[in-house]
C-alpha cells in the first residue's frame, strides 16, 4: 500500500515539475530553461523542502575582498546611514504581551475579502465554526511562506554580502543580515506564540529560493531576492497588514515593511548600476529571460496547496482547484499588489526590453510599468492604509 503512496506522490509531484519546466520554456531560453531543472527536480520530486531534518543547498560562491575601503556608491551609503539609523528592537518594539484570538471578529486576522475561496461554494455553506478555522490556516500558511522567505533572504543578504564589488554594497549588506535575521524571529514567534500553527514550505517558493541558492552569479541571487521575491513579499505584507485589524500583526508588519522598503531599494541602486555599466548585452539578454521566467512562476504558483491537501483534496481535484485559486479574486488582488512593485523595478534596473513587453502584456502585466519604482518610493507610499475596495471580492 505504501509502495502504492508513494508512486501516486511521484507521479503527482514528476506532472508539476513539468509544469515548471514548460513554463521555463516558453521564454526559447535554452540556459534558462536548464537552470531551472535541477532546482524543479528537487523541490517537486524529491521534495527537499519537506520534513523536519532542513535542507543542504549547495552554493558556489566567491567572496569578493576590497583593500581599498573608501566609499565607492553614495547612494548605498546614504542607504547605510539610514539602516543603522532605523534599526529596531523586536524583543522591545512589539508588544508581545498581547493575547491574539485568531477567533475574534473585532480583530480579525485579515478580512473575508483577500481570503482565497470566497467564490467556492463549498466555503459559503460551511459553518461559521469551520470558516474560521480554515481563516486561521490560510494565515498561518501565508505567515508560515513569509518565515521561510525570510531565511532565505537572510542567506541570500549574506551571500550578496560577500560578493558584491563596492564596499558601500558590503556595509549595507551587513545592516539587511540583521534585519533579515530579526524578520525570521518575528514571523517564527508570532505563529509560534500567537497562532500555534506552522506550514512547511511551498513547493514552488522552494524551487526558486533553491534556484537563485545554487546559482554561483551574485547578481542572479540578488536579481532573485531583492527585486522578485523580496518585491512580491512587499506587496503581500502591504495586502495582509491593510486588510487586518488585529494590532500586533499590523504592528510587526510595519516594522517588516519599512526593512523591506530599504533592501528593495538596494536591488535596485546596486543592479542598476551593474546592468547598466558592467554587463554585455548577451549577459544582460540572459538576465532578461530569467527574470520573465520567474515572474510567470510567481505569477501563476501562488496555489496554496497545502491547503488543498488540508481542507479541500478529498472534495474536489487539484486541478480545478488550481482553477479556482487563479480565476478568483484573492488571486488577482495579490498579483496586482506583488506586480506593481516587481514590474516597475525591472524597468528601473534596464530588464524590461521592448521584446518582451508583448508576452509582460500577455500576463496583464505592462500596466504596472509606469509605477513609481523603488528608489521613488518612500516608507510612507508603502505604509499607506488603503483598504480592499469593497466588493473586491465578494
Ligand atoms: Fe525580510
Ligand atoms: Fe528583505
Amino acid at each position: 500500500m505504501s509502495h502504492l503512496v508513494d508512486a501516486v506522490r511521484i507521479v503527482k509531484n514528476l506532472a508539476q515539475s513539468t509544469d515548471v519546466i514548460a513554463d521555463a520554456s516558453r521564454s526559447h531560453n535554452v540556459k534558462v530553461m536548464l537552470s531551472m531543472l535541477g532546482p524543479a527536480a528537487r523541490g517537486f520530486l524529491l521534495q527537499k523542502g519537506k520534513g523536519s531534518h532542513g535542507a543542504d543547498i549547495r552554493s558556489p560562491q566567491t567572496a569578493h575582498f576590497v583593500w581599498d575601503y573608501t566609499s565607492d556608491l553614495p547612494a548605498l551609503n546614504r542607504l547605510y546611514e539610514a539602516a543603522k539609523r532605523d534599526q529596531w528592537n523586536s524583543t522591545t518594539a512589539l508588544d508581545w504581551s498581547t493575547t491574539v484570538d485568531p477567533f475574534d471578529e473585532d480583530k480579525e486576522l485579515v478580512s473575508d475579502a483577500i481570503m482565497p475561496l470566497n467564490e467556492f461554494r463549498q466555503i459559503r455553506t460551511l459553518d461559521k465554526e469551520e470558516k474560521r478555522r480554515q481563516k486561521h490556516g490560510f494565515v498561518a500558511w501565508l505567515l508560515s511562506q513569509f518565515l521561510h522567505g525570510e531565511q532565505g533572504a537572510l542567506f541570500a543578504a549574506c551571500q550578496v554580502t560577500e560578493a558584491v564589488p563596492w564596499i558601500d554594497g558590503k556595509l549595507y549588506g551587513s545592516t539587511q543580515v540583521v534585519d533579515e535575521g530579526r524578520h525570521v524571529e518575528v514571523f517564527h514567534r508570532y505563529l509560534h506564540e500567537k497562532l500555534e500553527k506552522q506550514y512547511q514550505i511551498n513547493d514552488n517558493l522552494y524551487v526558486i529560493i533553491d534556484a537563485l541558492m545554487s546559482d554561483s552569479r551574485w547578481d542572479m541571487k540578488f536579481l532573485g531576492m531583492q527585486i522578485m521575491i523580496e518585491g512580491l513579499a512587499l506587496g503581500a505584507f502591504q495586502t495582509i497588514r491593510q486588510n487586518s485589524k488585529e494590532p500586533l500583526l499590523k504592528e510587526l508588519l510595519k516594522y517588516v515593511i519599512t526593512d523591506e522598503a530599504r533592501h528593495v531599494h538596494y536591488g535596485v541602486v546596486a543592479l542598476g548600476n551593474y546592468y547598466k555599466e558592467v554587463l554585455d548585452a548577451h549577459a544582460r539578454k540572459e538576465r532578461e529571460d530569467w527574470a520573465y521566467e520567474v515572474t510567470v512562476l510567481l505569477r501563476n504558483r501562488f496555489l496554496a496547496h497545502e491547503l488543498y491537501d488540508e481542507y479541500y483534496g478529498h472534495l474536489i481535484s487539484r486541478r480545478r482547484w488550481n482553477q479556482i485559486i487563479l480565476g478568483s479574486a484573492y488571486m488577482s488582488f495579490f498579483r496586482e499588489t506583488m506586480f506593481k512593485r516587481i514590474i516597475p523595478n525591472l524597468r528601473k534596473i534596464g530588464l524590461l526590453p521592448a521584446r518582451l513587453h508583448r508576452h509582460y502584456e500577455a500576463l496583464g502585466l505592462m500596466q504596472y510599468a509606469t509605477n513609481k519604482d523603488a528608489s521613488e518610493l518612500t516608507a510612507a507610499d508603502l505604509l499607506d492604509d488603503r483598504p480592499l475596495p469593497r466588493g473586491a471580492a465578494s
